[in-house]
C-alpha cells in the first residue's frame, strides 16, 4: 500500500498527456500528493525527455513509486528500465497490474494512453498502489533482473 503522504510521480509524452491528467485528478481526489515531470500539452515531444527525469528519481529514492505514459506505453517503459533500480511494467489489464506488485515489485506502471479506456488506466494504477509485493520466493528473482551476465 503506497503511503499517500509520501510523494507519487508521474509523467508522459503527448501520447498519454490526456490519460496523465485525468489520472492525476482522480489522484489528487483521493489525497494523493503527485509531482507531474510533464510533458504539459498535447504538442509533440519525445517520450525520453520526461521519462528520464522520473525514473532517475526513483532509481536513487528506492521508496517512490510512478506512473508513466505514451501511446503504447512501450517507449515509457522502455527507458525507465534503463535505471538499474527501476521496475517498470507495462500493463493492459488489472490482473497484470496486480501482478506487476505482487511478484515483480514493480516501482513503475507504464500505461498505453492511446490505447485503454481511462476509467480502465485508474483502476489499474489504484491496484498498483494498493498491493503489495509477496516477497517469499519472488525477492531472489527479483533481485536477480538487475544482474546482467
Ligand atoms: C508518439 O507518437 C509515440 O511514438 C509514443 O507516444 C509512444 O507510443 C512510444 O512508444
Amino acid at each position: 500500500m503506497f503511503d499517500k503522504r509520501k510523494i507519487l510521480l508521474i509523467g508522459s509524452d503527448h501520447g498519454g498527456f490526456e490519460m496523465k491528467k485525468f489520472i492525476k485528478e482522480n489522484l489528487i481526489k483521493d489525497g494523493y500528493k503527485i509531482k507531474d515531470f510533464g510533458t504539459n500539452s498535447t504538442a509533440s515531444v519525445d517520450y525520453p525527455d520526461f521519462i528520464h527525469p522520473l525514473a532517475k528519481s526513483i532509481n536513487d529514492n528506492k521508496n517512490e513509486l510512478g506512473i508513466i505514459l505514451c501511446g503504447s506505453g512501450n517507449g515509457a517503459q522502455m527507458t525507465a528500465n534503463k535505471y538499474k533500480n527501476v521496475r517498470a511494467a507495462l500493463c493492459w489489464t488489472e490482473e497484470q497490474a496486480e501482478l506487476s506488485r505482487k511478484h515483480n515489485n514493480a516501482n513503475i506502471i507504464s500505461l498505453p494512453g492511446r490505447f485503454i479506456d481511462f476509467k480502465l488506466a485508474l483502476k489499474m494504477v489504484k491496484i498498483f498502489l494498493t498491493t503489495d509485493f509477496e516477497g517469499g520466493r519472488h525477492i531472489q528473482r527479483v533481485n536477480k533482473i538487475s544482474q546482467i551476465r
